[in-house]
């Protein structure tokens, strides 16, 4: 898409609203000259992921509702390149891939071990929202066996042309993936940290943003996620639109 086009938006057949115009930041970036998306691609190959050949998919969608904001984003803003901050083993992704054919979807994760061993201690705790943990069992047998960056990707790889894996914090991340491209869009579902919307704010002012945690409660009761994007929204002029645990920011 063309950076700074402005797109209507069908809200329920209620509400126009626009999505994708450029937005305004007082911080600048851009650490070297933009390498490109192929340079990006270039960079980051896939690991080796035959161990995984023959596998199901090990899929864990953690899943909050209101997805469907984010889907029809993409189908409206037909997007080029979308990054994703906080992949896990992939559910997220494969919803955005499957919407459309024709963008890219960076996928940053550090794929740290405690992310692998969160899955453990799910199965021999289970929160309430967690009613079967059958399914989890052969998850993180895989997640033993490989590595969670590897079953994320084997998750993923029948959209091993789209997908750029880079296995990163979002705290560095960002500014590299901003070193080669900016995104059209950026959809932050990492660990509420406040600095991460902060950062995607900053390093792409021309993508949309958007995530999940809108229903996510810290200890006391709280819902940090929201102060964060309300900040941004403030910050960007842009109306944050809410389902479930979904956030999109829409331009006025
Ligand atoms: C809630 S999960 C993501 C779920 C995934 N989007 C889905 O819907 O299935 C959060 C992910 O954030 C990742 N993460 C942790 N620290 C991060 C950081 N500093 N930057 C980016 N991702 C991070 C974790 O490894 C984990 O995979």
């Amino acid at each position: 898409m063309v950076r700074g086009e402005a797109l209507a938006h069908d809200n329920g057949g209620s509400t126009t609203l626009r999505f994708a115009k450029k937005a305004k930041s007082s911080v600048s970036y851009c650490p070297v000259p933009l390498g490109g998306l192929d340079a990006l691609r270039a960079r980051h190959p896939w690991p080796e992921i035959s161990g995984l050949d023959g596998d199901p998919p090990h899929v864990w969608s953690l899943d909050g509702g209101g997805r469907e904001l984010v889907i029809d984003l993409i189908q409206k803003m037909r997007p080029r390149v979308i990054l994703e901050i906080g992949t896990f083993l992939g559910g997220s992704a494969l919803r955005w891939l499957a919407t459309r054919p024709d963008f890219a979807l960076i996928v940053m994760d550090p794929w740290t071990k405690d992310a692998g061993n969160w899955v453990a201690t799910v199965i021999a705790s289970p929160p309430v929202w967690v009613q079967d943990i059958e399914p989890l069992k052969p998850i993180w047998e895989a997640i033993q066996r490989h590595g969670i960056a590897k079953v994320a990707l084997h998750n993923l790889r029948s959209f091993r042309g789209r997908v750029i894996p880079i296995q990163m914090p979002a705290e560095t991340g960002c500014a590299y993936v901003r070193s080669f491209v900016e995104p059209d869009m950026v959809y932050i579902d990492a660990m509420k940290q406040p600095q991460d919307y902060m950062l995607a704010h900053q390093l792409f002012p021309t993508a949309v943003m958007c995530g999940d945690d809108w229903t996510w409660q810290d200890e006391g009761g709280g819902y940090p996620v929201r102060g964060y994007v309300h900040h941004v929204a403030g910050l960007r002029g842009c109306t944050v639109l809410a389902k479930d645990a979904t956030w999109v920011l829409a331009q006025n």
